[in-house]
């Protein structure tokens, strides 16, 4: 495990990547848990398996594939993160965030984040959609900031801001994709968690009280190393499970997968109607 890694090192993954890249990819895409069935909308892809990049941190959970992808996605050159690392897998935060790093130095400025996410706002259901509009950085909070280390300036300022994490613009063409759809688009708070332990109901009675919508144990490193070298980000949460504040009902990985199967359509046509009106001038 590497606590942090150098420009050098980022470079010799981007490296990698661009000896195999046939086109410039313009959107970075993340695909979370259960989700990476979106790849398969990749046309002609260009496949880069994550052991084929140095330093890249390699999945090690059911329902991540573990490759990135290359090509045209509805039209847009995309680079395809099939399957994300987390801090949980026993990551450094550096080695969870280098994908985003490695897609801004490929030239890459707008990013897409998915994830699967547990509800804590009770009107939220399995299978529904939210939009990301601002996140709890719990772990950052608590130590584990992405940004922490030496600053690598060449990406941005050491004290960066994060008032506006998730790109306002990205987020109307979101909803106004979802709303031409007819597909129910939530919209609120992420709290990132380190995980793998789901949530005990004292810790999600915690999370709701202080502001959380959805919980889950990944994107906000992301979004936060997005935010400080200037990438825009849209960043939408499948609903896979109603978190359990009662302590009556279990959560499992199995039904987070399971779910997946609901939410991939819908975040399909979301993405592709945003991905569309991208490249309208
Ligand atoms: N908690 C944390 N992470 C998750 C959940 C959850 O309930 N569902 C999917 N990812």
């Amino acid at each position: 495990m590497r606590e942090f890694l150098t420009l050098a090192e980022i470079d010799q993954a981007v490296q990698a990547v661009r000896a195999k890249l046939t086109a410039q990819p313009t959107v970075g895409l993340v695909l979370g848990s259960g989700l990476g069935g979106l790849a398969e909308r990749v046309e002609n892809p260009v496949v880069i398996p994550y052991d084929a990049i140095p330093f890249w941190p390699q999945s090690t959970v059911p329902g991540h594939v573990g490759r990135l992808l290359c090509g045209s996605l509805f039209g847009a050159q995309v680079l395809v993160q099939q399957g994300r690392a987390h801090f949980y897998e026993g990551y450094s935060m550096a080695e969870v965030t280098l994908p985003v790093r490695v897609m801004k130095r490929l030239g890459i400025d707008t990013l897409i984040l998915t994830n699967a996410a547990g509800a804590i706002n009770p009107a939220y259901q399995p299978g529904e959609v939210m939009l990301i509009t601002d996140h709890i950085s719990l772990v950052g909070m608590t130590g584990f900031n992405p940004l922490r280390g030496p600053n690598l300036d060449e990406f941005g300022p050491r004290f960066p801001d994060m008032s506006q994490v998730y790109d306002r613009g990205l987020a109307e063409l979101a909803r106004t994709a979802a709303a031409g759809a007819g597909i129910r688009l939530h919209e609120g708070v992420y709290c990132g968690l380190s995980g793998p332990s789901f949530e005990s109901p004292a810790d999600l009675r915690f999370l709701r009280v202080i502001g959380a919508d959805a919980v889950g144990m990944s994107t906000v490193p992301e979004a936060i190393v997005a935010r400080h070298s200037g990438m825009r980000t849209l960043g939408l949460s499948g609903i896979s499970n109603k978190a359990n504040l009662d302590g009556n009902t279990l959560t499992t990985h199995e039904e987070v997968l399971e779910a997946g199967k609901m939410i991939v359509p819908k975040l399909e046509t979301i993405i592709e109607r945003v991905l569309r009106r991208l490249q309208v001038p």
